[in-house]
């Protein structure tokens, strides 16, 4: 592959909080059409990254290049109208307003339900969820937590990114529930969008993504396939707190 098929580059990422680093330098790249997962235990770093890259946060140093553009002092709006979305840690969508409405907000990047794309991107986003079809005037905050990250992905795919970031999925949400929503992804993925999933739950990020950065510390500890990482015992123990099983 050509640089040109590099959809995000990070470069030496720094971002401090006051004075506290919350990333030391962090170096990413994720390939169109790739879906890499970034993983590392609470406090790591990583959604700290993601603020970076997405604009939430202004990074103290580094750099954040989208399709080959430097966008590293962009707001978060120039970055989703030029294809950078993200589905937030906590989902934030609108508890009180409807499920309809939450996925029109998703759309204000390209002029609302007004524009008759973004009529064709709900139709094509309620196809992937049809339990959102069937809710759509119901109140987002009354529906189970599965329910909501669909919704909050969802959301996200009305702003027709080219490059989602999901961070934690899992957030509060039973097993089979998680193991639902990466087959979603997984689903995605294999239709084309190029996805960087950031999670906690590593077995479970590592099972459906090609690449994966392990953050430690606001740094990148490791790197690598993730199929390797899997592998990987010291991975496990020295950065996600998986201890090893005792002799027998
Ligand atoms: N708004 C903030 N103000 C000050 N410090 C912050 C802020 N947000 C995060 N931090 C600190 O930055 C560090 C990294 O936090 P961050 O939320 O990026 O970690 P994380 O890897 O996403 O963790 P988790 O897995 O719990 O979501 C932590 O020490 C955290 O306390
Ligand atoms: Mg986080």
């Amino acid at each position: 592959m050509s640089d040109t098929d590099i959809l995000l580059d990070i470069r030496a990422l720094e971002l401090r909080y006051g004075a506290a680093v919350a990333v030391r330098d962090i170096s990413l790249s994720v390939k169109r059409g790739q879906l890499v997962a970034v993983i590392g235990n609470n406090g790591a770093g990583k959604s700290s990254m993601v603020r970076g890259a997405t604009g939430l946060v202004r990074p103290s140093g580094g750099q954040v290049l989208f399709k080959g553009e430097d966008t590293t002092r962009l707001s978060a709006d120039r970055k989703v109208a030029r294809g950078l979305v993200m589905v937030p840690e906590g989902r934030l969508l609108f508890p009180d307003q409807s499920v309809e409405d939450n996925l029109i907000l998703g759309a204000y990047a390209h002029g609302g339900l007004k524009s008759v794309r973004s009529k064709a991107t709900l139709e094509k986003v309620l196809s992937l969820f049809p339990r959102l079809k069937e809710r759509l005037p119901q109140q987002a905050g009354s529906m189970s937590g599965g329910e909501q990250q669909m919704l909050a992905i969802a959301r996200g795919l009305m702003a027709e990114p080219e490059l989602l970031i999901i961070d934690e999925l899992s957030l509060g949400l039973a097993p089979k529930i998680v193991d639902q929503l990466m087959r979603v992804l997984a689903d995605l993925n294999a239709a084309g969008l190029t996805i960087l999933l950031v999670e906690q739950l590593a077995s479970y990020a590592l099972a459906i993504a090609d690449h994966a950065y392990v953050i430690a510390n606001g740094r990148v500890a490791r790197h690598g396939p993730s199929a390797d990482l899997a592998r990987d015992p010291e991975v496990m123990e020295a950065f996600l707190g998986k201890k090893k099983k005792a002799a027998a």
